[in-house]
């Protein structure tokens, strides 16, 4: 498994990998991050597996999103993505990492707590959900991560 810096020539396959996720980002999401922010993959074989985008303010850091293609769940990558990107952010010197999750997001929050993320607090009513809307949970982490 490879860490990988994306750019623009990567918008297809995030694009591609984030399309079967419950809340995909769409393509002028996508476009924008990978101009603005720091974006990473992991590839195995040469093919992208998973994404992720991030943001840092000053000695924040924002983990804005990860996703894994949907064939490629529940196998360790987005544990692998989350841990390597941490780690190769920590050349910008980072003190902590925060973001927020759909309440919903079981999976998401279990990969989080897995790498140490405490529960913050919440954000009500953050995001659209069909017809109502849902909580955020805050979290975060500080840097590096211990172990
Ligand atoms: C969240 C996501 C990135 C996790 O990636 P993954 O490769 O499937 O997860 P991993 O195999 O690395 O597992 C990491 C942890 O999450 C847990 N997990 C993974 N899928 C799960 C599921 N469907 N339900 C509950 N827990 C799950 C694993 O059990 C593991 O925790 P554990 O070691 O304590 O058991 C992936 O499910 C995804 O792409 N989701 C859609 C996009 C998304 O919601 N991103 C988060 C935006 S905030």
């Amino acid at each position: 498994m490879t860490l990988l810096e994306l750019n623009r020539a990567h918008l297809q396959d995030c694009i591609a990998i984030d399309a079967d996720s419950p809340h995909p980002w769409g393509e002028s999401h996508w476009a924008r991050s990978l101009r603005d922010d720091h974006c990473l993959g992991l590839c195995l074989d040469s093919h992208l597996l998973a994404v992720s985008a991030y943001s840092l303010v000053f000695d924040e850091l924002s983990l804005l999103n990860i996703v894994v293609a949907d064939n490629q769940k529940g196998r360790g990558y987005g544990q692998a993505l989350l841990e390597q990107g941490l780690e190769w952010m920590q050349q910008f010197g980072p003190a902590r990492c925060i973001l927020e999750v759909r309440v919903s997001n079981l999976a998401a929050r279990r990969l989080y707590k897995r790498l140490g993320f405490g529960e913050d607090g919440l954000r009500k009513n953050y995001y659209p959900l069909g017809t109502g809307r849902e909580d955020a949970m805050l979290m975060s982490v500080n840097l590096p991560l211990e172990y």
